[in-house]
């Protein structure tokens, strides 16, 4: 018997202490990877549909990485940027201005910068959380910021994202116990699985919670600005957000700078305080180079509207697409997410009937049978998220991928 190595008994328990890389569960994005091989294996040359993927199609627009390269040329961009400079923060509150209808934001004390929002969502915990403390996440969600919670003992409470609810969580159904000891609520809109957005209304009672229950809200807007009718919604336009919270802003989605990594903080003083100071120990900043071409990114707002217009066209004819298998597809109001309802059973052209006991288990067999490539839910009721952020060459080459799933899809019979 080969001896362990006594790496193994060091690791911390947060990460499954001696029995960490033992596991032999299989995680959803890992199951996908593995179905979309086996498809492939079957099914030499064929072309799997990737409706599963969760990020842009497309580089970054050509004017920012012109800046990029510019800027990247400068000496005094090379070093350290540790808390940034002043141009992404000043750009930051310019755009919070003219797009979100934020005014009189503060840009020294008001605005950091992130490494993207997935790190400044890892950091925040370490400023707020202590052992026994609770945050108020929603479900489905991205889960970050609870992870890193329960890194430092919090406690996660989840609130279920359900469509009765315009996807939007309900605030009232959090016990006294839970309260009594919530620290963050964190909110993400337009949502990342459900394509949901806030409203004027919902953010106005997100205020009132926080300041009633003494809590901080994190709004994590990574994906603000695609939005396919008016204006970007920020939690910070609502009168007393500053009070209570901070939002977080990305480049990644809004700019096609997924790689790129960086976005920023802004609101409440403290808390942006506090975000920078375990930044500090935590990073030593995003390079000057990329901050000043993400900061030429929000003075171009005009970007971000192309970008939506494209998620747009899509999102209409995926809609129409499976609207016509018999999905309930109703086109979100922004993001690059369609979220529909799981099938719970499939009935073949032959009369072959095909149950279905969660979305995972139809999300395989889409992508066995069909090859096509979606992302299950089973968190608030089985779901399926279809993203539009497919590739394609041309809008041509959009119209065949789209028409190639509904003829795939045809000849099915969907019960739900
Ligand atoms: C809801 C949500 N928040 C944050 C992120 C991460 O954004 P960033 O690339 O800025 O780290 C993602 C990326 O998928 C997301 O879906």
């Amino acid at each position: 018997m080969t001896r362990e190595s006594h790496i193994q008994e060091l690791f911390a328990e947060r990460i499954g202490g001696r029995n960490y890389g033992k596991a032999t569960a299989i995680y959803k994005f890992e199951k996908i990877k593995r179905a979309k091989r086996a498809a492939l294996a079957a099914h030499p040359g064929a072309e799997i549909l990737d409706m599963g993927v969760g990020e842009p199609d497309e580089m970054a627009f050509p004017e920012v990485v012109a800046k990029l390269e510019q800027e990247a040329r400068k000496p005094e961009n090379r070093g350290y940027s540790d808390n940034g400079d002043n141009i992404l923060k000043e750009a930051a509150a310019r755009y919070l201005e003219k797009v979100c209808g934020v005014p009189g934001i503060n840009p020294e004390t008001e605005v950091l910068h992130s490494i993207g929002s997935k790190a400044a969502l890892s950091i925040l915990p370490a400023a707020l959380i202590n052992p026994g403390d609770y945050v108020l996440m929603t479900t489905p969600g991205y889960p970050v910021f609870g992870t890193h919670s329960k890194y430092y003992r919090g406690l996660v409470h989840n609130l279920p994202l359900v469509r009765a609810n315009g996807f939007l969580p309900d605030l009232d159904s959090v016990p006294v116990e839970v309260l009594q000891k919530a620290k963050v609520l964190v909110i993400n809109y337009p949502n990342n699985p459900t394509g949901g957005s806030a409203t004027p209304e919902f953010f106005a009672k997100v205020v009132a919670f926080a300041k009633k229950h003494r809590i901080a809200v994190i709004h994590d807007a990574a994906y603000a600005g695609l939005v396919f009718e008016g204006k970007p919604l920020s939690f910070l336009a609502t009168p007393g957000a500053k009070e209570v919270g901070i939002e977080l802003h990305s480049t990644s989605k809004s700019f096609n700078m997924t790689g790129w990594r960086c976005g920023f903080a802004a609101g409440n003083e403290l808390l942006v305080k506090a975000y920078g100071d375990v930044k500090d120990n935590t990073d030593s900043g995003q390079f000057l180079a990329i901050q000043h071409a993400a900061a030429h990114g929000f003075d171009h707002p005009e970007i971000t509207e192309k970008i939506a217009a494209k998620y747009s066209r899509r999102m209409s004819a995926l809609v129409q697409v499976l609207a016509q298998a018999g999905f309930q597809a109703r086109k979100p109001k922004g993001s690059f997410f369609l979220y529909v309802k799981a099938p719970r059973a499939a009935v073949k052209s032959d009369g072959q009937r095909i149950e279905f006991a969660s979305a995972e288990e139809i999300s395989q067999w889409l992508i066995g049978e069909k090859l096509i490539s979606t992302v299950p839910w089973d968190d608030a009721g089985a779901y399926l998220r279809f993203s539009v952020t497919f590739v394609a060459k041309n809008e041509a080459d959009e119209k065949r991928i789209l028409d190639e799933i509904q003829r795939r899809l045809g000849g099915l019979k969907f019960t739900f």
